[in-house]
């Protein structure tokens, strides 16, 4: 393989461009890659500098043969992406020291060249996967470690990372890996994820995301967005949605429990212990302004208290009224009217959005049944509401329903059917980091607490923390994801 390094001198890095990294690709612009590699692992000629050896920070040093690799893919809202370049999200993986993969994937609307939809699920993953196998087949002629591969993605993205971390060399995906010519000698497992506000679980989203919004009626998708009012029959079913979270998070067996109301057990205070140790860390970044930082945050209620050394706050309803507020309206991923992102990445070739949440569709079925089981939990939401029968008729379609097939494939989109079987199938990372900004209601903090909780329960490292007042992005403090990958490195 020739490869045709260009120098860039604002980052002193050199890049190579657009690589498929497979050889029957349904979309040649989505399936490639680019590498960068910062300037001091390469001689001027374009050839690897094998001999010299470089310490990015203090106590760290890497040759070119040692040096992690990120593997970075820009998957957001379940969409396609080109390769990106070097940008905001990533321009630092390489000032950092690191070799940098910048990966493209097919994603939700992808068709190709016939017009047939190319992109569904698994298919963004199955690109990653096959990134990572290209990259192990020309190894000797690439500067970087492919035995330290770092994913990182957020968001969708983040949820992709977590995949190509839980589901390494599975058998369930060479077909699909077969079908775009993908490097078949090869294996995929990464040796770690970093994971930002995954966007993951799909399968449990809904029941997770009432269970912690649940009593906000007014959902607010973007300041330039009229806010959505629910109505009883919205809040009904909001209710009954939430209802059924503690059943699904004490049948994962995650270590910790979840009480019947929602709002006590070991998970439940472990989470918010969590919120408590983001903000305990903002303020004594912030010492001299902390008490009026606590006040002004507090805007006139008692969620936060705060000693001078530790902020606790218990109350996740009041948290979400006072600081976060909720974003989408109920059900949030598997729309009623298959409207959202989640149902157009589980569509098929027949059906370009699907239906894809068996949870959802139970609590339907019971709600139709009139079952005891869907009770609103016992929180501040409004107790009363049910969803009126007639209502549900006419909102909720009667052939609602989720094929085995579609059951099957929703699961092996979750990390946590791989992360959690007693035996495993797929090679999991050995190290996890997940990171959340404090404000994020693009999902509930359930959702990236339980995989951190499976992770742990599984045996594998996995560190998890909430950054304070940050939204749904790349949620960190500068430099700490550095040194963790050099502390796994
Ligand atoms: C993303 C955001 C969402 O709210 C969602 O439902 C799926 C993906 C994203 O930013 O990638």
């Amino acid at each position: 393989m020739k490869l045709e390094w260009k120098y860039l001198p604002a980052q002193n890095c050199y890049v190579a461009e657009n690589l498929s990294y497979c050889k029957t690709p349904s979309n040649p612009d989505l399936q490639a890659l680019h590498i960068y590699v910062p300037a001091c692992y390469m001689k001027p000629d374009g050839s690897i500098d094998s001999e010299s050896v470089h310490s990015p920070r203090p106590g760290i040093s890497y040759t070119a043969k040692s040096v992690p690799v990120i593997f970075y893919n820009d998957i957001g809202g379940y969409s396609e992406c080109v390769p990106a370049g070097l940008i905001d999200r990533n321009r630092e993986f390489v000032k950092d020291g690191f070799v940098l993969v910048s990966i493209g994937a097919r994603g939700r609307q992808s068709m190709d060249k016939d017009k047939n939809p190319s992109g569904k699920a698994p298919a963004g993953l199955v690109d990653l996967k096959a990134g990572v196998r290209w990259l192990r087949r020309h190894r000797d002629e690439l500067p970087g470690n492919y035995d330290r591969i770092i994913s990182v993605g957020a968001s969708a993205g983040g949820a992709m990372s977590s995949l190509l971390g839980a589901t390494g060399n599975d058998e369930y995906f060479l077909p699909f890996l077969e079908e775009i010519g993908a490097e078949m000698e090869e294996r995929d497992d990464v040796y770690a994820a970093q994971c930002y506000c995954p966007i993951t679980d799909l399968d449990h989203a809904d029941l997770a995301y009432e269970w912690m919004f649940q009593t906000k009626a007014i959902s607010t998708r973007s300041a330039r967005e009229l806010p959505i009012v629910m109505d009883d029959f919205h809040r009904g079913l909001s209710g009954s949605l939430a209802a059924a979270y503690p059943d699904y998070i004490n049948s994962l067996c995650l270590g910790a429990e979840l009480g019947a109301d929602g709002r006590s057990g070991s998970f439940y205070t472990g989470l918010m212990e969590m919120v408590s140790g983001s903000l305990t860390k903002f303020l004594k970044r912030n010492p001299e302004s902390a008490d009026w930082l606590v006040e002004e945050i507090n805007a006139g209620t008692d969620l936060i208290r705060w000693n001078g050394d530790q902020a606790v706050i218990t109350d996740l309803d009041k948290y979400v009224r006072v600081f976060i507020g909720r974003m989408k309206p109920c059900p949030v991923f598997d729309g009623l009217s298959c409207e959202t992102f989640e149902n157009q990445e589980f569509g098929t070739k027949d059906d370009l959005r699907e239906h894809f949440s068996t949870a959802t569709a139970e609590i339907f079925s019971l709600l139709r049944d009139k079952s005891s089981r869907t009770a609103p939990a016992e929180t501040d939401a409004p107790k009363a509401l049910k969803p009126s029968a007639d209502k549900l008729k006419t909102t909720v379609p009667e052939e609602w329903e989720i094929s085995p097939e579609m059951e099957d494939r929703a699961r092996h989109f979750n990390p946590l059917y791989y992360i959690l079987a007693s035996e495993k199938e797929s090679n999991i990372a050995p190290h996890y980091r997940i990171r959340l900004g404090s404000k994020d209601a693009d999902t509930s903090f359930g959702i990236s607490y339980s995989l951190y909780l499976a992770l742990r329960a599984a045996g594998i490292d996995a560190d998890y923390a909430l950054v304070w007042g940050l939204g749904h992005c790349n949620a960190d403090y500068p430099g700490e994801f550095a040194a963790w990958a050099d502390s796994i490195c």
